[in-house]
């Protein structure tokens, strides 16, 4: 096993606007080259730890508590933690931080007009017809990050261009 410090690197954004994608392709990628990696996503998460919560800010700020009581604990056990959450509370990304350490927050940026084209989920759709309540983006907050490591435009680079960001950014923190 490699000689590795754990850290948790945090995707935030608006929904579709590339955290998966992106957190999935870095991934791949330490996990070619040796390192131990785990993955924390929110749809994942939303259907087994915290399966009990809604959206409504308190919902969505426990949700967040959760998981990082989890990325906190692989992190101090080493381990590369990528974690894709909208997480659109500023107060609560920064105790997530506090919490956590060795923190990588990532912006991972894009208009939310480009997002609902994107719309892979058909949810900004639902979200238009009123179908859905507390969408972020479009009836629910969005708190943008105001330092975080890194920002990535996903609506002017390619998933496999924002990844070599994120491992180049991770190697100039120290922690790849
Ligand atoms: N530069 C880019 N980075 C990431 N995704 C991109 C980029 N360009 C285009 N896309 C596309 O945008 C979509 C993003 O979907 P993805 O599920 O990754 O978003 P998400 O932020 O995880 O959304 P959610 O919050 O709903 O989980 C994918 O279809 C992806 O291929
Ligand atoms: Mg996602």
């Amino acid at each position: 096993m490699r000689d590795q410090k754990g850290f948790t690197a945090w995707f935030t954004g608006l929904p579709c606007s590339g955290k998966t994608s992106i957190a999935d392709g870095v991934a791949e990628i330490l996990k070619e080259r040796g390192y131990r990696v785990e993955r924390l996503d929110g749809d994942i998460v939303r259907k087994s730890l915290t399966s009990d919560l809604g959206f409504s800010k308190e919902d969505r700020d426990e949700n967040i508590k959760r998981v990082t009581f989890v990325a906190k604990l692989l992190t101090k056990n080493n381990v590369a933690v990528l974690a894709t959450f909208v997480s659109p509370y500023r107060e609560r990304r920064a105790k997530t931080r506090e919490e956590i350490g060795n923190f990588v927050e990532i912006y991972i940026r894009c208009p939310v007009e480009v997002c609902m084209k994107r719309d892979i989920k058909g949810m900004y759709r639902k979200a238009m017809a009123g179908e859905i309540k507390n969408f972020t983006g479009i009836s629910d907050p969005y708190e943008e990050p105001e330092n975080p490591e890194l920002i990535l435009d996903t609506d002017k680079e390619t998933v496999e261009e924002c990844a070599q960001k994120v491992l180049h950014k991770l190697q100039e923190l120290g922690y790849l």
